[in-house]
């Protein structure tokens, strides 16, 4: 287990309370956190209902005990937690390379908290490189016509394998490079202008709480 992310999900269980509504993120990171909140949640029963931003979350959740829910019976979640790809000096993110980007930002950007856990390789000074683009599959060449306008320098589908791959919500995922992005939330915005888009990997409208794992085991937090 990668030990800087081992120490951001073990320093990030600390926002944790009792009876809280809890949005659990996708990835490596998250998957850690999850299982360090089922063993919290089993030994301090600490009534949790969370949501999950994955199939493969909500399995494991599910697995370890925590209640799993969903927005007709939550009208509002305390705090997420999520890794990312890269954070930015202005706390800016690039996610979704795990494919989960759509589910991650409906349920961040509405948590009253969002907690970021990532190791110290994540930190960089401006978002940089692939931006993942989660398309309606009909739309799929079209928009790849769109992103080059928008001066995307090369764009790939995501595959599985030999096949394309299929996301959570039944739709493809392309990896649209754009070298370093100066300004994310034109740049979030204009992707999600695109007709057939459904959403995109920069998070810039919610500003996380950022813990930062370091391999010796040591975390901290940037606001
Ligand atoms: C999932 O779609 C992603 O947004 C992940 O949160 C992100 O890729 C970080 O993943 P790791 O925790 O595996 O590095």
């Amino acid at each position: 287990m990668d030990a800087s992310k081992l120490a951001a999900a073990k320093k990030a269980l600390e926002f944790v309370k009792p009876g809280m509504n809890v949005g659990l993120g996708t990835g490596s990171t998250s998957e850690i956190f999850i299982e360090l909140l089922g063993q919290k949640n089993r030994r301090q029963r600490l009534n949790l209902t969370c949501i999950a931003t994955s199939n493969a979350s909500a399995y494991k959740a599910k697995r370890l005990g925590l209640r799993l829910s969903d927005f007709s019976r939550i009208s509002r979640l305390d705090i997420a937690f999520d890794g990312a790809d890269q954070v930015d000096s202005d706390l800016n993110l690039l996610k979704g390379l795990g494919g989960a980007l759509v589910r991650e930002k409906i349920v961040d950007y509405r948590a009253d908290r969002f907690v970021v856990m990532v190791g110290q390789n994540k930190l960089v000074r401006r978002l940089y490189g692939v931006v993942p683009v989660e398309v309606i599959p009909m739309a799929e060449d079209a928009v790849k016509q769109d992103l080059v306008r928008l001066g995307a320098r090369g764009f790939e589908t995501r595959m599985d394998g030999r096949r394309k791959f299929v996301s959570d919500n039944s739709n493809l995922i392309l990896h649209a490079e754009f070298g370093q992005i100066a300004n994310p939330r034109r740049l979030e915005d204009r992707l999600n202008g695109i007709a057939g888009v459904v959403d995109n990997g920069i998070f810039s409208k919610k500003k996380p709480i950022v813990v930062v794992g370091h391999p010796d085991g040591t975390a901290r937090i940037i606001r």
